[in-house]
């Protein structure tokens, strides 16, 4: 199954599920943007609109890209703000946005979805404008090595895993230094239910092209 027709399957309980990862990603982009605003803010993979109504309380316009139409489905439903615009756009091809027209680019548990993460990041890369932020917030590597990644039961109870690809710590690093992305700020994250000593959920990177 492709992984937008995965999604859209997935789209009528991915709100509903258990999923530590989906809501400590929630939190955590939060905790990392709560007390910032940005006029424009691209939202790369914004699936059912989980932190779409979030980037619209920090945001002045806000742009949710997804090639999921079961998913934009219910982020349109969910989200009724004036200030965002839903695209139906698969990432790995051009996006509807101008060059140096965004203030913030958010990747949230999308990325294990990209084969490679240079060409996407190049993309984000061309639409910040100087001094403009991406943040990256994704299921750990450490968590994809013991086998985790995105799956869900279907409607006739098949466990569905959608396909995902392993990018390590340093692939992130790597890839946002060729587009001239430069860190500021590396995460790991735990869910409060995570037991302890476990490895990390989530890792976050913050990158700013530079002014
Ligand atoms: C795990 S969901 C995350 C959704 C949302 N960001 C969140 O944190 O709940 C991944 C989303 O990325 C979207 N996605 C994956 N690969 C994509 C691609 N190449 N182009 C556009 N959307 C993609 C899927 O359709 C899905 O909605």
């Amino acid at each position: 199954m492709s992984i937008a027709n995965a999604y859209s399957a997935w789209s009528v309980s991915y709100d509903s599920d258990r999923n530590w990862t989906r809501d400590l990603d929630a939190e955590v982009t939060r905790r990392l943007l709560t007390g910032t605003s940005f006029p424009v803010v691209i939202e790369a993979g914004c699936g059912t609109g989980k932190n779409t109504g979030f980037f619209c309380d920090v945001a002045d316009e806000v742009h949710a890209l997804d090639f999921s139409e079961g998913m934009l489905k219910v982020a349109r439903q969910r989200v009724r703000s004036p200030k965002v615009r839903f695209h139906p756009v698969d990432l790995s091809s051009d996006w509807p946005c101008r060059e140096a027209c965004a203030h913030l680019v958010s990747f949230n548990l999308v990325l294990e979805h990209m084969e490679s993460l240079t060409p996407v990041l190049k993309i984000a890369a061309r639409c910040l404008v100087p001094g403009g932020t991406v943040l990256i917030s994704e299921l750990h590597p450490f968590k994809q090595y013991q086998n985790s990644q995105a799956r869900f039961t279907d409607a006739l109870g098949q466990e569905i895993k959608v396909q995902a690809y392993t990018h390590h710590v340093s692939d992130f690093f790597r890839a946002a230094e060729e587009v001239g992305l430069a860190l500021v700020k590396f995460n790991e994250w735990w869910h409060p239910e995570d037991p302890a000593r476990s490895v990390p959920r989530l890792a976050t990177f913050l990158f700013q092209r530079p002014a």
